[in-house]
């Protein structure tokens, strides 16, 4: 059993990317060289995870690998990051989520991702969880697990006052409105955005629209993130919502995968370690920890320590 409380519990998903490089992409039935190859720690859930812990927070993982390679491999990735592996399960029934990429020289992409034992996390896990679930400062939760564990494992969390960070990605059209009241802090992009709202966001002043439209919806604060633009922060009721544009440094991104995931990562390190700050101003840091993750090349691998940044962000 688990003693001291968490600061931030994710339930999410574990992915191992495996990525080749090649000239270009093959055609159907065809086989071609590639000139590269790498294996990365994927899947937005333990992204997000593996970001609030580098900053310094104390964070379990609620997840599910296979009883595989893959699943021990991403076990020890958690533990050499000092997340807790507690709730980690392993299924014999099917393998660790993969996501396998091909990328061509042009930097264009083909995916396809086999969520596997992401899939089979469940209700039953969360009870299995709900002594650190029900203690955390934050509980952060996204949709690349089943959507119906999702929308449980939030409400868990409000009927004990654990603050939520929901970041509706991969976005679904009709996304059950009980996710929107579940959330405190409902965190998106622009195209998850648009897909969510219907309205064209292609402008900080769109991103003010569509956020205002989420809020309505029933979360207590919403951001959309806008790449090098920052994001849009806006929270309070209907009437009296204040928006906020907080903008970023412009830096020289060298590879973007992931960026997302590093902001509500350090989004729910900030939540925890300084509850009464503004958002906006969380935001700001947020947006200059995610700015740091693009200057390198991977995803967690990219993703900064508390040692390699500014103390002015602690
Ligand atoms: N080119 C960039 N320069 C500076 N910061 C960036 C850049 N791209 C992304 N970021 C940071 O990462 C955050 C998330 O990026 P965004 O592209 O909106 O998300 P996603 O990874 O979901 O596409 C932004 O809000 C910003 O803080
Ligand atoms: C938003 O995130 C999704 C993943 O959920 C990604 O496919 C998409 O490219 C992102 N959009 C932008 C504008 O960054």
């Amino acid at each position: 059993m688990t003693e001291e409380a968490f600061d931030v519990v994710v339930v999410g998903s574990c992915m191992t990317d495996l990525v080749s490089q090649a000239q270009r992409l093959p055609r159907a039935g065809e086989t071609i060289h590639g000139h590269k190859f790498f294996i990365g720690f994927g899947g937005k859930g333990a992204n997000q995870c593996i970001q609030a812990a580098r900053l310094g927070a104390k964070t379990a993982m609620v997840c599910k690998v296979g009883r595989d390679y893959f699943g021990e491999n991403y076990i020890q990735n958690f533990r050499d990051n000092g997340v807790s592996t507690e709730f980690v399960g392993q299924t014999a029934d099917a393998a660790t989520g993969v996501a396998s990429i091909i990328v061509n020289d042009a930097g264009e992409n083909a995916i396809v991702i086999v969520a596997g034992a992401n899939m089979l996390l469940s209700g039953e896990d969360l009870q299995h969880a709900l002594p650190a679930l029900s203690r955390a400062k934050v509980l952060v939760c996204q949709l690349e697990v089943s959507p119906d564990t999702t929308l449980q494992a939030l409400r868990l969390a409000q009927e004990n006052n654990v603050k939520t960070i929901f970041n509706p990605a991969p976005a679904i059209p009709d996304l059950d409105p009980d996710f929107y009241r579940a959330s405190d802090v409902f965190c998106c992009n622009e195209s998850e955005a648009q897909l969510l709202t219907e309205m064209a966001v292609a402008s900080i002043e769109d991103a003010g629209h569509a956020g205002r439209e989420l809020l309505r919806r029933g979360c207590r604060s919403v951001i959309v993130t806008l790449g090098s633009q920052g994001c849009v922060v806006l929270s309070g009721q209907e009437a009296s919502s204040m928006l906020h544009h907080v903008p970023t440094e412009t830096v020289t991104a060298v590879d973007t995968t992931g960026a997302g995931d590093s902001f509500i990562g350090a989004l729910a390190f900030y939540m925890t370690t300084f509850p009464e700050m503004p958002l906006q101003e969380m935001a700001s840091r947020a947006n200059q920890v995610a700015g740091v993750s693009v200057l390198k090349i991977g995803t967690q691998a990219s993703y900064p320590s508390k040692k390699d940044l500014p103390s002015k962000l602690f």
